[in-house]
């Protein structure tokens, strides 16, 4: 399906830190689902998964291997707090504007755009992902080294999160980040 990002070296990577960091009675949302697969790798893991997505094809999509699936501006509208939550945001520095109009470009550019310094979802994430946390919560978040790793880890630092790099893959043109993020209210 090519209005949904395909799963690719980065979702690869969130999947295998989400399998290792996922309990059986953790309440699970994955954020930016894309094509779903590893929302439902955890399928039978956890106690629930909610797979969301901005983009109505990757909704389809997740919903087409069995996930429970709801279209979100990340978590706009949720309601509820989950104790896992995953995000393999657009992350990419990008110039360009989003096409305004719906089109495949339009869905496979928002899977990338990171916007001007390929922090800006990730910055609207951090300010709000609270809402949605329950009290043990963790997040697992994918970042590249082209998003800017000590930047991501200051923003998240700032917005009240401690910072902990769970795994890391170098790759030709840059190196990928898993970031455990906790409330730092809990230590
Ligand atoms: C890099 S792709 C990752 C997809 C999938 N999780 C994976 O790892 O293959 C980023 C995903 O985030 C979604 N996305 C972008 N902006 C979003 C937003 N504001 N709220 C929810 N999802 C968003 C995109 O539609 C895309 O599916």
């Amino acid at each position: 399906m090519v209005n949904v990002y395909p799963p690719s070296e980065d979702t690869y990577l969130l999947m295998r830190a989400a399998t290792s960091e996922a309990r059986p009675d953790d309440s699970v949302i994955e954020i930016g689902c894309g094509s779903g697969v590893i929302s439902a790798s955890l399928i039978g893991r956890v106690r629930s998964i909610l797979a969301t997505d901005i983009n109505p094809h990757a909704v389809k999509a997740a919903a087409s291997l069995g996930l429970p699936a709801v279209r979100a501006d990340l978590f706009h509208g949720i309601r509820s707090r989950f104790d896992l939550i995953l995000f393999n945001p657009p992350y990419l520095p990008e110039e360009s504007e989003l096409d305004p109009d719906l089109t495949e470009d339009h869905w496979l550019s928002a899977a990338l755009n990171g916007g001007a310094d390929g922090r800006e979802v990730i910055a609207r994430f951090l300010k709000g992902v609270s809402d949605v946390m329950s009290p043990r919560a963790r997040i697992l978040l994918l970042i590249s080294s082209l998003t800017g790793l000590e930047e991501v880890m200051e923003l998240a630092r700032a917005s009240g999160f401690t910072t902990e790099i769970v795994a890391r893959e170098r790759y030709f043109f840059e190196e990928l980040y898993v970031l455990k993020l906790r409330s730092s209210a809990l230590r």
